[in-house]
């Protein structure tokens, strides 16, 4: 396998891909941006890396930007289904990935790290209520999609499935669970530090912006043959709670299994961990109290 120096970074105006492309950057890949995004004619930081303006849903656009890398992280895609027209986000994020997978494989590039989601497991945006059917998920969960955008981000899974049986080429989807950065941990999660009992479709994982792009170099760095599924969460679980006890209070009928420590999130990233030597290394604990408070350091730069 070549060795990846080379990367397309799609969707990288984005709040995950700026943060892909910044580590990317900083572990010395040679890093090209594009988003649907208009671009910046001035020298400015989000010029930091070549970028050119692409609309992927568009086959030629598509075929234009992916060309002369080694790898492609494709991030591009409307990231939940609450504030775009269905058919519009199962449109943009299944063809999108489709046009990526077709232009990666007319080019001959061979590492594809596709951002996948944990909706496909079903209970993010699902419908009528759904609980896991045990704690904590994990890739072994059934995927219960039922959402326009669960069920995108499990076609693109598909697509990648079928990339690697046609071709020389290998696949990792990232599923990440709520991604959160230093700026939206405060307002994201004052809510369940002020009721403790709020329930989530995940048990309370998340995942800090920075190490999901640190996930996405360590996809880069170790080949994996094939099409890889790996969930990325943090360590630990929105405000610290006893994460089984919490479940077998709200959820008496999911399916309680060992966890690593008290306060473990509800997604289990192992595999990840298995596969490319990853570990989640922040927490929300970084920028707030135990009561959700912001800390010192961050009340001043805000
Ligand atoms: N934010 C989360 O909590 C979360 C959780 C799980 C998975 N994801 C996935 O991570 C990826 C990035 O999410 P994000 O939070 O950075 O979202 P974002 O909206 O901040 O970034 C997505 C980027 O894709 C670009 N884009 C949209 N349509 C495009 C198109 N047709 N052609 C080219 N570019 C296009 C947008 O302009 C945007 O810059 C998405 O695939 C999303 O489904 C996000």
């Amino acid at each position: 396998m070549t060795r990846v120096q080379r990367v397309l970074v799609t969707g990288s105006r984005g709040k995950v891909g700026r943060h892909v492309v910044a580590a990317l950057v900083a572990a010395g890949f040679e890093v090209r941006g594009t988003d649907i995004g208009r671009p910046v004619y001035d020298a400015d930081d989000s010029n930091a890396v070549p970028y050119v303006q692409a609309d992927l849903t568009d086959a030629g656009a598509a075929f234009a930007v992916v060309r002369d890398v080694d790898a492609v992280v494709h991030t591009a895609g409307i990231p939940e289904p609450t504030k775009n027209v269905a058919h519009e986000v199962f449109a943009t994020n299944t063809q999108s990935t489709m046009n990526v997978i077709e232009a990666m494989e007319a080019r001959s590039i061979r590492r594809l790290i596709n951002m996948s989601s944990d909706s496909v497991s079903g209970m993010t945006w699902a419908h009528r209520p759904m609980v896991g059917a045990f704690c904590p998920i994990d890739e072994t969960h059934p995927d219960r999609a039922h959402d326009a955008y669960g069920l995108s981000k499990r076609v693109t899974e598909m697509l990648c499935d079928a990339f690697v049986a046609r071709t020389d080429a290998s696949a990792v989807s990232i599923r990440p669970t709520w991604v959160l950065t230093p700026d939206t941990y405060a307002a994201n999660l004052r809510p369940f530090f002020d009721d403790p009992d709020l329930p989530s479709a995940v048990f309370w994982a998340y995942i800090d912006v920075r190490d999901l792009a640190d996930l996405v170099v360590a996809c880069l760095r170790t080949q994996t043959p094939g099409h890889e599924v790996v969930y990325a969460a943090a360590a630990d679980n929105i405000a610290g709670r006893d994460l089984l006890a919490s479940v077998a209070r709200l959820h008496p009928e999911v399916e309680l299994r060992p966890v690593p420590r008290v306060d473990a999130s509800g997604i289990d990233s192992s595999k990840a961990t298995r596969l490319f030597g990853w570990a989640p290394s922040r927490s929300w604990r970084d920028h707030l109290d135990e009561r959700g408070e912001p800390r010192a350091a961050e009340r001043d730069q805000n």
